[in-house]
């Protein structure tokens, strides 16, 4: 039915297939470890420019050393206290390998009912980075996600050491429309938080980002995104929740007044 050549043909195919596919796979695998650092270094970058500590041009191992300054806890959600030992134990985490992620996915979530999409099942521990002078908080780094108009949205919320003030807010991680909804990462639109209040001198959420989505002329107002209407709402939604409580507001209260 083949004539040689045919045959021959056939090998040659399936021999370069074969080798490209082996290859391919190699290079897959064994770059792996080496983009899950550029993530966890990226991530570092996004925190350190929340928190504007970022210099222009640094190296990866500037990056690790200004990172190094910060410490990490788990807060317990439920509780609106940092996790105690005994919590993380009962709960099997071990605090430097949490991932909160997979932990909102897990039975162990809590389940929030009318919550925004993608925000229905959260982590009842809470990765937060603090960096402390002489022992009291000078900045915290809240992780905060939700829903944009293409997908989940994650970032990070940076409190000064009022645990009110917000130094920045900075996405690292998104799925919007460049020129649309990813001016969430640029620095125009990034520069409207530093200094906005979280809360209100009476503890209500003073944030509102966009026209649609509340008082426009409130101290704690931030323009949204031209173009990104649903981009905008998604952020408005995920400050909202992170900062109400369902997420925080029990534990920056309690940090504020010494019992967290
Ligand atoms: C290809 C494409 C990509 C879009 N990307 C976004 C986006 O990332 N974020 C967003 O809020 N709107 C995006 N929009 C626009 C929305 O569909 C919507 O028109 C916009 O949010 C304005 O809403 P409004 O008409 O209620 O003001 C996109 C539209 C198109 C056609």
């Amino acid at each position: 039915m083949f004539n040689k050549d045919s045959l021959n043909t056939l090998i040659v195919a399936f021999v370069l297939c074969l080798v490209c596919s082996i290859l391919v796979s190699t290079l897959a695998v064994g770059l792996k470890p080496l983009q899950d650092a550029n993530k966890l270094l990226d991530r570092n970058k996004n925190i350190l420019a929340a928190a504007d500590m970022l210099e222009d041009g640094a190296s990866a191992e500037e990056v690790e050393a200004a990172f190094a300054q910060f410490t990490l806890k788990l807060v317990n959600l439920k509780t609106g206290k940092f996790a105690t030992d005994a919590e993380l134990a009962a709960a099997g985490i071990n605090t430097e390998n949490y991932n909160q992620g997979a932990a909102a996915k897990s039975a162990t979530a809590i389940v929030v009912e009318g919550a925004p999409p993608g925000l229905t099942r959260i982590a009842a521990f809470a990765t937060v980075y603090a960096l402390e002078k002489n022992g009291v908080t000078d900045l915290l780094v809240l992780p905060v996600r939700g829903p944009g108009l293409w997908g989940a949205m994650y970032g990070f919320l940076v409190l000064e050491a009022d645990i009110n003030t917000i130094k920045g807010l900075a996405y690292y991680s998104h799925k919007e429309t460049p020129g649309l909804g990813a001016k969430v990462d640029t620095e125009k639109w990034k520069a409207l938080w530093p200094g906005k209040a979280a809360y209100t001198a009476s503890g209500d959420i003073n944030i509102v980002v966009g026209n649609k989505n509340g008082n426009i002329n409130g101290a704690g107002f931030i323009d949204g995104l031209s173009g990104a209407t649903l981009t905008t709402a998604g952020v408005h939604n995920t400050i909202q929740f992170w900062l109400g409580t369902h997420g925080y507001a029990n534990f920056l209260k309690n940090l504020k007044a010494g019992e967290a």
